[in-house]
C-alpha cells in the first residue's frame, strides 16, 4: 500500500517543504502540485499522508474514524511511537488535557462547558466592548503615524479580548503572548531542540500562573470564565484541576496565535491585491464576505493532523490503523473543483466553503467570536486609516502550522 503510492512523484519533488523559508513564503504552488497528484501522498520525511484536495479534507475532518489523537485507544509503546522525553512531561501533559486533544466522551464533556461562552448569541452581546477596544486601538495605532499593524494593533485585540473574557488581571497580560509563542512551536514538524526546550519552559510558566489565578478565583469569584472554570473543577466531577488549566491554556493560546496571523495575513494579502483593497475601501458593507474570502485566501493555519483509529481508504490508497494525516487546508482552501477563481480575493464571495476554521467535532470554538474581532476591526482600520500603506515587505516567521508575519510595518 504505502509502496503503491511511493511510484507517484514524492512530496520534496512537488515542493512541499515546510521547513524552507521559500514554501513558508508562499507554499501555493507546491500544495497546488500536491492537490493535483494522488488523493493521498505519502511523506517519508514527516510520515504522514499528505491529503490536499477539498472534497477529502472536508469529509475526513467529519469522519469519526479519525481522531486527533489516539491516546484513548491505544499506547505509545503499542503503536511503535515514543513517549515524549521525561525532561518534556510537563508540556505534553498540559496539550493532552485540552479539549482539541481529546476525543469523545472526554472531548464532549470539555466542550461543552465552555462552549456557551462562544456562542454567537454571547459574542453578539461582546459586540459593543469589542468595538470599544478596537477604536481605541485603532486611535492609539493611527497617533503613531509609522508602526507596525500586528504589534501595535492586531494582536493587541484578541489578546484583550480573550483575557478579559477569562479574567486575566492587566498588569498580566503582557507574559501571555510570548507563552503562547513559544508552547505553539512544538506544533511545527520536527521543532528542533531548542524550540521544544522554550515550549516546556514556557508551559511550565504558563501553568504555574494559571493554577495561582484559579486559587485566588475560588476564594474570591469575579463572575469571568476562569472563576467559572475554578468552581467547576473544585466541584471535581466534570473538570479535572489539568484539564481546567489546559482548557484556560488552550483558550489563550488559539485566542493569540490563529487570530493575530489571520488577521495579519488577511492585510498583507489586502495591501499585495491594490485593487480588492480599493474595492474594500469603496464599499465596507464588504466585510462580511471580505474577511472569510482573504481567511480562506492565506489561512493562518494551513495544515492540521489527524490520526487513523480505524483502516480507511482514500481513492485507492488503504491507510490502515495507527498511521497520520496531514490534512492541508490551505491546498484544500484553493481547490478549482470548488471555488471559482480560488487563486484571486473575491471580496462578495458567497457561499464560501472554506475550511481554515475546520468541520466537524473540532470545529474551531472560536469562529463566532475571531469573525466578530475581524469584522469591527476591519471595519474602524478602514473608516480611521483609509490610506494605510506598506513600508516594507514582511518577511514571515520560520513556522508553517501557525503561519504568520515577523512584523507588518505599516504608515497610516
Ligand atoms: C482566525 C482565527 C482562528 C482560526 C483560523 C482558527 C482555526 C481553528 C481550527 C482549524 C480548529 C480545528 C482544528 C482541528 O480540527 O484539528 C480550531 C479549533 C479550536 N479553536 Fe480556533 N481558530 C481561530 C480563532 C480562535 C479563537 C479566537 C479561539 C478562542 C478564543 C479559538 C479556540 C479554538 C478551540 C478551543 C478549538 C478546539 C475545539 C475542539 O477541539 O473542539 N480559535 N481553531
Amino acid at each position: 500500500m504505502i509502496e503503491n503510492a511511493r511510484t507517484s512523484r514524492s512530496a520534496i519533488e512537488l515542493g512541499y517543504d515546510p521547513w524552507s523559508p521559500a514554501f513558508v513564503a508562499d507554499p501555493y504552488p507546491a500544495l497546488a502540485r500536491l492537490r493535483d497528484g494522488p488523493r493521498a501522498l505519502f511523506d517519508e520525511r514527516t510520515r504522514q499522508w499528505l491529503v490536499s484536495r477539498h472534497a477529502d479534507v472536508n469529509a475526513l475532518l467529519r469522519d469519526r474514524r479519525l481522531g486527533r489523537t489516539f491516546l484513548h485507544v491505544a499506547t505509545n509503546a503499542e503503536w511503535g511511537r515514543p513517549d515524549p522525553p521525561a525532561e518534556e512531561a510537563d508540556l505534553w501533559r498540559l496539550l493532552g488535557s485540552q479539549m482539541i486533544d481529546q476525543e469523545p466522551p472526554d472531548h464532549t464533556r470539555l466542550r461543552r462547558l465552555v462552549s456557551t461562552a462562544f456562542t454567537p448569541r454571547t459574542v453578539e452581546r461582546l459586540r459593543p466592548r469589542i468595538d470599544q477596544i478596537a477604536t481605541a486601538l485603532v486611535e492609539d495605532a493611527a497617533a503613531l503615524g509609522e508602526f507596525d499593524l500586528i504589534a501595535d494593533l492586531l494582536e493587541l485585540l484578541p489578546v484583550t479580548v480573550i483575557a478579559e473574557l477569562l479574567g486575566i488581571p492587566q498588569a498580566d497580560r503582557a507574559n501571555l503572548r510570548p507563552w503562547s509563542r513559544d508552547m505553539t512551536l512544538v506544533f511545527e514538524l520536527h521543532p528542533p531542540a531548542g524550540d521544544r526546550a522554550r515550549a516546556v519552559t514556557a508551559a511550565r510558566a504558563f501553568e504555574a500562573y494559571i493554577r495561582d489565578l484559579a486559587r485566588e478565583r475560588r476564594r474570591q469569584p469575579t463572575g469571568d470564565l476562569m472563576s467559572e472554570l475554578a468552581l467547576v473543577a473544585d466541584a471535581g466531577d466534570r473538570l479535572t484541576e489539568d484539564e481546567m488549566v489546559g482548557t484556560a491554556i488552550l483558550l489563550l493560546n488559539a485566542g493569540h496565535e490563529a487570530s493575530v496571523n489571520g488577521a495579519a495575513n488577511s492585510w498583507y494579502a489586502l495591501f499585495r491585491q491594490p485593487a480588492a483593497l480599493a474595492a474594500l475601501r469603496a464599499d465596507h458593507g464588504l466585510v462580511p464576505t471580505a474577511i472569510e474570502e482573504l481567511l480562506r485566501f492565506d489561512t493562518p493555519a494551513p495544515m492540521f493532523e489527524r490520526w487513523v483509529l480505524e483502516d480507511i481508504e482514500i481513492g485507492d490508497v488503504r491507510i490502515p490503523r495507527g498511521q497520520e494525516l496531514a490534512l492541508q487546508f490551505a491546498a484544500a482552501n484553493r481547490d478549482p473543483s470548488v471555488f471559482e477563481r480560488a487563486d484571486e480575493i473575491v471580496l462578495d464571495r458567497d457561499p464560501n466553503a472554506y475550511l481554515s476554521f475546520g468541520a466537524g467535532i473540532h470545529y474551531c470554538l472560536g469562529a463566532p467570536l475571531a469573525k466578530a474581532e475581524f469584522d469591527i476591526v476591519f471595519r474602524r482600520i478602514l473608516e480611521r486609516l483609509p490610506r494605510l500603506a506598506l513600508v516594507e515587505e514582511p518577511t514571515w516567521k520560520p513556522r508553517f502550522i501557525l503561519r504568520g508575519l515577523e512584523a507588518l510595518r505599516v504608515h497610516a
